[in-house]
């Protein structure tokens, strides 16, 4: 086999941001930069501007004014349709290795000259601090690239046994039509995969990104074009959600959906795709990975300081705005005071601010609706005989759309702190008796509507694997003594069932083979 070979060896190092290296320097410049950026829609490889434009600002700085967003119209977008078309013949049958070929000529675009450029726009616009951009723009965008190139080889050389009377040989076609990529705003890199993914085996794809990080979404489609991506392969169309999604599924040549947002709205899309069935030519691939509702389950055996810190660095990474952020936790009562004792100890120095400021460990959050969503509910929770504030519970959206790591002791494990997603820096916690931990268990499953990620904390093997046995199937990522965040590419591929989405788990051969629709051809003589 003479294909080139791609492969993994190792993730993508972070890079050294020490102040004063010419690096950190890089990225200071970017972002002190006020120019306000124009963001096109690219459709066809045209650039789009038009006057239907969306402005975005810092979540942590109101004021300022980050970039245009230039929608496209209901027509822009079907001529957008049209042109996936039109890619898809060549690109399907472009050699496997040149499609791969692009995908790493973009990797080594980001890691090289786009690096600070990408970061600093995801810390600006998605008001994240610098090592959790560098870990998400940089290094996860990166790998998605590499692990993607390397696990889709893998499938393309998967082959069926050829005998003497029959030669076999699959042919990993694309589905016929397009897939449609909708993109969220809490990771650069999702947006990256959502695309990449299909597109290296050998789809194209219509992307609408969130407006919120359309910005650094679009940086990263700039180093696909310069990579050689031909035009029309991938169109981005940071529109209107419901007009591009209306001309989405008014069009017969629709062929899959690759989501992550939330379950409500991925429900509707399932929906509509149901609705419109009769018109596909063939039944859309739905791929999605939606909310969570992720617990951290602590046994008696584990150590409370390790629990503490997971707590701190699960719940308020990011805001809390991670599908996989812990929001819940069980904590039995004997070591309860221990690790409340740690945790605010740890928040006592927790800084909220400005996501420029090196001494800065968290943003705001996104955007107003966010912002008064969460107030509501802190505010309800500050009213609720049964729920007792433990740390935090402040907002302010004075400057940016602060609300302040929260956590929140809750009487009731049925109560709805436990069980819906708020995505935002509030962890309500659960006290047990020591006692009852069988029957928690079972409390767990019963309350987890979202099955995305979980951790147990516990070093008696036996209780561990009890907690295994009864939540089997209320999360798609469990770790063990470790915060249910940070999954890593190539290490745990990683998604979720119930209202978590489909588990068509992100980063492993088993998303890729979603995006194939393969022949099997016998050949006789
Ligand atoms: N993959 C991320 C995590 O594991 C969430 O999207 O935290």
């Amino acid at each position: 086999n003479s294909r080139p070979i791609f492969p993994f060896p190792a993730n993508e190092p972070t890079c050294d941001y020490a102040p004063g290296s010419a690096a950190r320097e890089a990225l200071e410049r970017h972002l002190a930069d006020r120019t306000v950026v124009d963001v096109p829609a690219v459709i066809g490889g045209r650039k789009i501007y038009s006057d239907d434009v969306e402005t975005v600002h810092a979540p942590h700085d109101r004021s300022r004014v980050l970039a245009r967003i230039h929608r496209p119209s209901a027509a822009q977008v079907a001529e957008a349709i049209q042109s996936n078309l039109e890619a898809a013949h060549d690109w399907a049958r472009m050699d496997f290795a040149d499609r791969a070929a692009i995908m790493h000529r973009a990797a080594a675009i980001i890691r090289g000259r786009m690096r600070h450029r990408i970061n600093a726009a995801t810390m600006l616009g998605q008001s994240k601090i610098l090592d959790e951009a560098e870990a998400d723009s940089a290094c996860e965008l990166i790998d998605f690239l590499h692990f993607n190139t390397h696990s889709a080889q893998r499938v393309v050389q998967e082959q069926p046994l050829t005998v003497a009377s029959a030669q076999n040989r699959t042919d990993w076609r694309p589905l016929e039509g397009f897939v449609y990529a909708v993109s969220p705003f809490n990771f650069t890199a999702i947006g990256t995969n959502l695309t990449c993914a299909p597109a290296l085996m050998g789809n194209v794809v219509l992307w609408k990104p969130s407006m919120k990080s359309a910005w650094a979404n679009h940086l990263f489609f700039e180093a696909l074009e310069e990579a050689g991506l031909p035009p029309g392969v991938i169109n981005f169309v940071p529109g209107d959600a419901r007009m591009v999604t209306d001309a989405v599924y008014g069009s017969r040549d629709f062929a899959g959906l690759h989501f992550t947002g939330s379950s409500e709205v991925f429900r509707s899309l399932w929906k509509r795709a149901a609705a419109g069935i009769d018109q596909y030519r063939t039944f859309p691939r739905i791929v999605g990975e939606t909310g969570g509702k992720d617990f951290v389950l602590v046994h008696r055996s584990a150590h409370p300081e390790e629990v503490a810190v997971a707590l701190l660095k699960g719940a308020f990474g990011y805001q809390g705005q991670k599908c996989s952020a812990a929001s819940r936790a069980y904590v039995p009562a004997s070591l309860w005071p221990a690790v409340r004792g740690t945790l605010c100890d740890l928040l006592a120095g927790w800084r909220v601010g400005d996501v420029a400021d090196a001494a800065t460990d968290m943003g705001a959050v996104i955007d107003e609706t966010s912002f008064r969503k969460l107030a509501s509910r802190l505010a309800a929770a500050k009213g609720d005989p049964g729920v007792k504030v433990i740390s935090g519970g402040r907002c302010s959206d004075e400057v940016g759309y602060f609300v302040d790591p929260t956590v929140l002791q809750v009487d009731d494990p049925g109560h709805a702190l436990m069980k819906e997603e708020l995505f935002g820096p509030v962890l309500s916690v659960h006290v047990y008796a020591d006692a009852d931990w069988s029957d928690l268990l079972h409390v767990v499953d019963s309350t987890s509507d979202y099955a995305l990620t979980g951790s147990i904390f516990c070093t008696e093997r036996a209780a561990l694997l009890q907690a295994q046995d009864v939540l089997v199937h209320a999360a798609g990522n469990l770790y063990v003594n470790d915060k249910p965040t940070g999954a890593v590419v190539g290490q745990q591929p990683f998604g979720g069932g119930r209202a978590s989405g489909t588990n068509d788990k992100a980063a492993s051969w088993m998303n890729l083979v979603r995006w194939t629709s393969p022949r099997v051809v016998k050949e006789t003589y």
